[in-house]
């Protein structure tokens, strides 16, 4: 056996967190990750179809290096099995649906509770939620909404680093003075109602067992959680909306495009990308590949105070 194999070997039977045991010789730089859609924005008047994806997630994720797949909601158990099995690594975006009787969060739920059972195998499988994905996690771990309303629909906070926030693997390789300028200057878009405060999160023994918290914000009155990532598997949440300061251009508060703001989304996404690149999973084929890539759609583009200002639609 290899050295690499006994390692395995010997993980599997430790159940070592397979966070920790993915390694670099096996890295896949031809990563795809999948962003799944969500039901159309009631009253969308550029809206073709019934589910869509804002671009601006497709470009994040692009201007790290993966390519990207849709994943479109009412679809059977079975294709979505076959998806999981084909891409790299889940991200689900910010949005405004159901947390808990959408197509959105069936579908979540679905690809949720796969990659568990695949992490669980090693099978190394990365989830990151933005916003709504972050809310959606939330659901899926602790099975209840224990989201709290904040004043926070149009506002850049700096974030308030946790201890835990140096050693996590989410920021630990962030240059120092880009930690910096994310603690101190406002840099994080935050555009949500709803959050998921320390106390209700302190509360669940669910939800604390299974997420370490990155960071907080507060809306002045109640303090929530605006990054954290799980101790066991390669998931990811953030409150805040990196995808934002380089790709969305509504002209409102909370908006940030400085040098800082897009250098440190390009972190987030590159971080993201990198984590993607630990899994091998793969299409059955070439053109089964092509057919699913997000190339062969085009996205419309909404003006410029839409708040997105492209999206892609799906029947
Ligand atoms: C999904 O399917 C349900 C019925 O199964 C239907 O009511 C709903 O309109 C569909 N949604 C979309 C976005 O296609
Ligand atoms: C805690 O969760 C409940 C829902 O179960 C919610 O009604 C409440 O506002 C939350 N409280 C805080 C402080 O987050
Ligand atoms: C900057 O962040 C602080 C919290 O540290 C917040 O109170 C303030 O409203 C923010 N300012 C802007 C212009 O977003
Ligand atoms: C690619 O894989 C699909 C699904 O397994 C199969 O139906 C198709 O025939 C294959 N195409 C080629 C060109 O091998």
């Amino acid at each position: 056996m290899s050295s690499l194999a006994v390692v395995a070997a010997l993980a599997a039977l430790l159940l070592i967190p397979a966070v920790s045991t993915a390694s670099s010789s096996q890295l896949n730089y031809r990563p795809i990750i999948g962003i799944l859609a969500q039901e159309n924005i009631p009253g969308d008047a550029h809206a073709q179809g019934s589910s869509y994806i804002a671009a601006s997630y497709v470009k994040y994720l692009e201007s790290a290096g993966s390519r990207v797949v849709p994943v479109r909601i009412n679809r059977t158990y079975e294709e979505y099995v076959k998806i999981f099995n084909s891409i790299n690594g889940l991200l689900l975006p910010g949005g405004d649906v159901d947390l808990q009787k959408s197509q959105f969060s069936r579908v979540s739920k679905i690809f949720y509770d796969l990659a568990i059972k695949a992490n669980d195998a090693l099978d190394y499988f990365p989830i990151w939620g933005t916003c709504q994905g972050f809310q959606q996690l939330t659901v899926l771990t602790s099975g209840k909404n224990l989201l709290t309303v904040t004043d926070t629909k149009a506002v850049a906070l700096p974030l308030v680093f946790t201890e835990a926030a140096k050693n996590s693997r989410l920021f630990k390789n962030f240059p120092k003075d880009l930690l910096q300028s994310l603690s101190e200057e406002n840099i994080t878009s935050n555009f949500h109602s709803w959050s998921l405060s320390m106390q209700n999160y302190s509360r669940n023994a669910k939800l604390k067992r299974f997420y370490k918290v990155l960071s907080t914000n507060a809306d002045g009155k109640k303090e929530f959680i605006s990054t954290m990532e799980a101790y066991r598997y390669p998931f990811y949440a953030v409150q805040w909306h990196p995808e934002k300061t380089q790709f969305e251009w509504i002209d409102k508060p909370g908006m940030v495009h400085t040098p800082s703001a897009i250098r440190a989304s390009f972190y987030a996404a590159s971080f993201f990308v990198s984590e993607v690149m630990k899994n091998q999973h793969r299409f059955p084929n070439v053109s089964e590949e092509e057919k699913a890539l997000i190339y062969n759609f085009t996205p419309v583009f909404g003006g410029l105070s839409s708040i997105f200002v492209q999206n892609y639609y799906f029947d």
